[in-house]
């Protein structure tokens, strides 16, 4: 494609920019716009249409049902029957990476929610996405912006490389911060559980509200979790140990993590913090997939804060999940 048609698509975040941005949400087209974590790509939630044409673009499964953003908790109410749980979860994390699950009012359409009695509902902390919403004056459904199962778009360049004029507008709002999606909580029940780990940590949901332990937890899954994701086009191999029997042919091999390996590997990315390696994980796997290297070694972290969240998208990745 050209870079005439790309000067066409990809446009800074301008107030008119957002203005024409809504016109398209309105009219129900697809705009791609920064969030906290990743980039979505956004349509008019209500609109059935509009809603299939992300699935089209994407490439998605249409049983994986999508995020609805909302710019408060007065309009979620719109469209999912509220408890205290929720309110409280809502009260303390949001605007921000915490996405809700409860049981759907009528007022979404089914494909929305992938023929699901439940909706998930997000308020993102970013000015461009609140703003786009407000404008819109529509809860705003958008997955990643990738193509389906590759990984998530952190810049608009990677959206561009993935969905091209696919879309008909990029909103340019700069690397994301987080890196990494929100975090899927169940809260149809007193005890949540987390169905996607993401940029609000099991700790910080320990503090608000109880998870359901053991069974009851590992049973009830995100149905996005049936598929493949987040995968880059060269094999990934999870390095968690110092068993260095992973390191006996490092030829053709490249490197993402916090650690230093030994020597030998076509190109390193590493990063100092946990934070740091979230919010640089899926560019550097788009990165390494055209280095030339045949296998990508990704360091698995801990599984404390932000860890549990690059474990997850790392273990998928590597399609042991
Ligand atoms: O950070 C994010 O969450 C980004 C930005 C754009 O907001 N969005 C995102 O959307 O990651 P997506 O579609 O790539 O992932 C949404 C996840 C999927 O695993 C999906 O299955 C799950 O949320 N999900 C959506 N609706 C659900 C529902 N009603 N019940 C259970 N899981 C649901
Ligand atoms: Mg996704």
């Amino acid at each position: 494609m050209t870079s005439t048609k790309k000067n066409q698509i990809i446009f800074a975040p301008t107030e008119n920019t957002i203005l024409r941005a809504a016109d398209i949400i309105k009219n129900g087209g697809l705009v791609a716009f920064p969030t906290e974590t990743v980039y979505g790509l956004g349509a008019n939630a209500l609109s059935d249409a509009a809603v299939r044409k992300i699935f089209k673009a994407k490439g998605r499964p249409a049983d994986n049902p999508l995020i609805l953003h909302v710019a408060s908790i007065k309009e979620a109410s719109s469209y999912a029957a509220m408890n205290h749980v929720a309110e409280k979860l809502i009260e303390h994390f949001w605007p921000g990476p915490l996405t809700i699950v409860l049981y759907s009012l009528d007022s979404v359409p089914l494909s929305a929610r992938g023929g699901l009695d439940t909706v998930a509902l997000r308020s993102p902390m970013n000015h461009i996405a609140l703003n786009l919403i407000k404008k819109s004056g529509t809860p705003i459904a958008a997955p990643s912006a990738n193509i389906s199962g590759r990984p998530s778009p952190t810049t608009a360049e990677a959206v561009w490389d993935d969905l091209g004029d696919g879309v008909d507008m990029i909103i340019d709002g700069g690397r994301t911060d987080i890196g990494v999606e929100s975090t899927v909580v169940d809260a149809t029940c007193e005890n949540i559980s987390i169905l996607r780990p993401g940029g609000v940590t099991r700790e910080m949901l320990k503090t608000v509200a109880v998870l359901a332990g053991g069974e009851s937890a590992m049973t009830r899954r995100s149905p996005g979790t049936r598929h493949r994701h987040y995968a880059p086009s060269v094999e990934v191999r999870m390095w968690e140990r110092e068993g260095p029997e992973i390191f006996q042919n490092t030829g053709g091999w490249c490197y993402v993590g916090m650690r230093t390996p030994p020597e030998g590997f076509i190109k390193k990315i590493t990063f100092d913090t946990p934070e740091n390696y979230a919010r640089g994980l899926f560019s550097a796997l788009r990165e390494l997939e055209s280095c030339g290297a045949s296998v990508i070694i990704a360091e698995i972290p801990d599984n404390a804060g932000l860890g549990e969240a690059i474990r997850n998208r790392l273990s998928h990745a590597a399609g042991k999940i």
